[in-house]
C-alpha cells in the first residue's frame, strides 16, 4: 500500500457542487437517511491508502477519513473509481487515477425503464455524443449510490453508501487495515456457516425484492463474508422490478445463480422455492 498523503482541501473532489452538465437523478430526491455513527463527520481529511481490488468495471482504493477536528478519530472508506468505457493510453488513464478501462458489460438492457427526463439528454445519449456518454456515466455511479441508500435504508446488510458524483463512489469499507473482506466464492465456510450464509441470502433477497429492487449479477463474487456475516455489494446495474420487464427474469437468473452456488458447496437449496418464496414479497 501506498504511503498515507492527506489531501489538502477538506472536501474531496468527488463532493463538489454538480454543475449544469450533470443529469437529473430520478431518484436523488430520497428520503434523509440517519447516517450512521462510526462515520466521521466534517469536517475531515481523506487519505488514499492505494488499490485495494480491480474488478470489470471499477478500481476500488481503500481511504482513511480522519476528523479534522480530533485526530483520534478516524474510519476506513472503499472508493469505488468506475473504469472508462474506452480503452484509453496509460498515461489519460493514470491521470484519472486508475489503472485500466472497462470491460464492460451490456449497459442498454439493464437500463430499460431508466429513461431520461429531458428530451436533449435522451437525443444525446441514442447519438452517443460525448455529452451523452457523461450522462450514462453519471447516471450509473448516481444509480448505484441511490440504490444502496435505499436497500441499507430498508436493513439490508450493504455497505452504507457515503457519497458520489463523477465517476466516483464512496461506501463503507468491508474489512480491516490488514484486508478486505473475502468474497463469498474464497471464504472458507464450514457446513454450519454455509447454511448461516444460506439464510442470511435469503434475507437479503426478501430485503431487496420487498424494496423492488433486482441485483442483477448476484453471485459469490459480489457477496462479501466478513465476522459471520454475509454482505452484498456491486449495485451498478441493479434493476427496478416495477419499471423493468425484464426484472423478474433477471431475479430468477439471480436465485439461479445463487442456489448453483450452494449446491456446489453441498448445500441443496431448490431455486425455484426460493424464487416462489420470493414473489410472495413483491
Ligand atoms: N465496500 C467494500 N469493502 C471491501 N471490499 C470491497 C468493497 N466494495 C468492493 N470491494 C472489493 O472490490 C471488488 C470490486 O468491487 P465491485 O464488485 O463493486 O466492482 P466491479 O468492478 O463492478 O466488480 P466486478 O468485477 O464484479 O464487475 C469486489 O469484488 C470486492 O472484492
Ligand atoms: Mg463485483
Amino acid at each position: 500500500m501506498n504511503e498515507t498523503v492527506p489531501h489538502d482541501d477538506h472536501q474531496p473532489d468527488h463532493q463538489q457542487p454538480h454543475d449544469d452538465h450533470q443529469p437529473d437523478h430520478d431518484q436523488t430526491n430520497q428520503p434523509e437517511t440517519n447516517e450512521p455513527e462510526w462515520l466521521v463527520p466534517s469536517p475531515y481529511l481523506d487519505a488514499d491508502l492505494g488499490v485495494l481490488r480491480t474488478g470489470k468495471e471499477a478500481q476500488i482504493n481503500l481511504i482513511e477519513r480522519r476528523s479534522a477536528d480530533d485526530p483520534d478519530r478516524w474510519c476506513l472508506l472503499a472508493e469505488k473509481r468506475y473504469l472508462p468505457r474506452e480503452v484509453k493510453a496509460k498515461g489519460t488513464l493514470e491521470a484519472m487515477g486508475v489503472q485500466k478501462a472497462s470491460t464492460f458489460r451490456n449497459d442498454v438492457e439493464y437500463r430499460e425503464g431508466r429513461q431520461f427526463r429531458k428530451t436533449r439528454d435522451r437525443r444525446a445519449v441514442s447519438a452517443m455524443t460525448a455529452y451523452g456518454k457523461r450522462l450514462l456515466q453519471n447516471r450509473w455511479t448516481g444509480h448505484e449510490h441511490d440504490v444502496m441508500r435505499t436497500l441499507w435504508s430498508a436493513g439490508l446488510r450493504c455497505p452504507f453508501p457515503v457519497s458520489y458524483g463523477d465517476d466516483r463512489f464512496l461506501l463503507e469499507y468491508i474489512g480491516d487495515r490488514q484486508g478486505a473482506a473475502p468474497h463469498l466464492a474464497r471464504a472458507r465456510l464450514d457446513a454450519a456457516q454455509l447454511t448461516d450464509a444460506f439464510e442470511q441470502l435469503r434475507d437479503g433477497l426478501v430485503v431487496m425484492t420487498a424494496s423492488g429492487w433486482v441485483h442483477g449479477d448476484l453471485s459469490a463474487f459480489n457477496l462479501l463474508w466478513w465476522h459471520d456475516e454475509l454482505w452484498f455489494i456491486d449495485f451498478p446495474q441493479a434493476l427496478d422490478l416495477a419499471a423493468n420487464p425484464q426484472g423478474l427474469n433477471y431475479l430468477h437468473r439471480d436465485v439461479e445463480n445463487a442456489c448453483a452456488w450452494f449446491a456446489q458447496r453441498g448445500l441443496e437449496r431448490d431455486p425455484e422455492v426460493l424464487f416462489a418464496e420470493l414473489l410472495v414479497h413483491l
